[in-house]
């Protein structure tokens, strides 16, 4: 399958379990609105792009799985928009969820994509044991112990000088978390031993750190246009990012040592295991900023 397929199949996994008649109408209208807008879906991708690199044949179950780590990061993003937070009016282009919807909407959009996802895992149709690892490994990435606590520092950081230390944990924890598990989880799936998952969370881990430092990075270098969201945020909220921290040469010069990092573990990955990994390299140099 190529990356096309992979997109409009994860569509209609989406336009599937949402389609139910029995479901709140205005509910799923608002949360098919944040779903549907045009994100990248790198998460979902990188899931299937290394399950298909372990040459496991792609299948319902892996897009229930792939749509279920792009809930929670819609649900992120919706919550990351509300006024109490970043208090952004655009995204992909488009009015914010909240804006549409008014913010009790928003909120519940995004709690209802939050717990989502573990319905759709639960009824993969996966062996039991795989769904309990990713139901492990998904919760693990985005509660207490993964994106929302990085959340809850990076609100912390903002008017405050942090170290360079902290600020990396922000980053492992607020995005880093949901960017290993499509790596973990396709082992998981794939059945690899507990040392190639080990190497699949290091690789996650520093694909995570590059995405949040190009975030970082955009967000003083790009347009609206660009972007689909408002240029310039970090700075007018004081945000402690890589480019205020080190300066925009520092943190260029830091993302393309995530990437040197990142493409140095996919080689021993795929030393380790065969698993051909062009699709997920091409996907990884795509995150480059000269
Ligand atoms: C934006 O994520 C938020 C961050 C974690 C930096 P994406 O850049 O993946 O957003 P979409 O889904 O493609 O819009
Ligand atoms: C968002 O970081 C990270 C999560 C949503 C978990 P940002 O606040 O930098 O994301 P953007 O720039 O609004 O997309
Ligand atoms: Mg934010
Ligand atoms: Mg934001
Ligand atoms: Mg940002």
């Amino acid at each position: 399958m190529d990356n096309k397929t992979f997109l409009s199949d994860l569509t209609a996994t989406f336009n599937t379990f949402y389609a139910s008649e029995a479901l709140v109408d205005h509910l799923t209208q608002s949360i098919q609105y944040s779903l549907n807008s045009g994100g990248k879906r790198i998460r979902p991708l990188f899931l299937l792009e290394t399950l298909q690199g372990f040459e496991i044949t792609i299948t319902t179950a892996h897009f229930k799985v792939a749509a279920a780590v792009e809930l929670i990061h819609t649900s992120s993003l919706i919550h990351d928009d509300l006024p109490a937070m970043d208090d952004d009016d655009f995204r992909r282009g488009q009015a914010t969820n909240h804006k549409v919807y008014g913010e009790a909407q928003a909120i519940l959009a995004g709690d209802a994509l939050l717990l989502d996802p573990y319905l759709l895992l639960a009824e993969s149709g996966l062996p039991a044991q795989d769904i309990v690892a990713l139901v492990a490994e998904l919760a693990y990435a985005s509660g207490s112990h993964g994106m929302v606590a990085g959340q809850v520092l990076d609100m912390d950081g903002e008017q405050h000088s942090l170290t360079f230390e902290a600020l990396k944990q922000i980053h492992a924890l607020k995005t880093g978390r949901m960017l290993t598990f499509p790596f973990v989880a396709a082992g998981i799936i794939a059945h690899q031993s507990a040392d190639v998952l080990v190497l699949l969370r290091a690789l996650g881990e520093k694909v995570g750190q590059a995405f949040q430092i190009r975030d970082d990075i955009l967000d003083v270098t790009a347009t609206f246009d660009q972007l689909g969201k408002t240029p310039g945020k970090d700075i007018t909220a004081d945000k402690s990012t890589y480019v205020k921290l080190l300066g925009l040469s520092g943190a260029k010069a830091a993302l393309a040592e995530n990437l040197a990092d990142a493409t140095q573990l996919l080689t021993e990955i795929s030393d380790q295991t065969q698993m051909t990994s062009d699709t997920i390299l091409r996907q990884i140099e795509r995150l480059r900023i000269d």
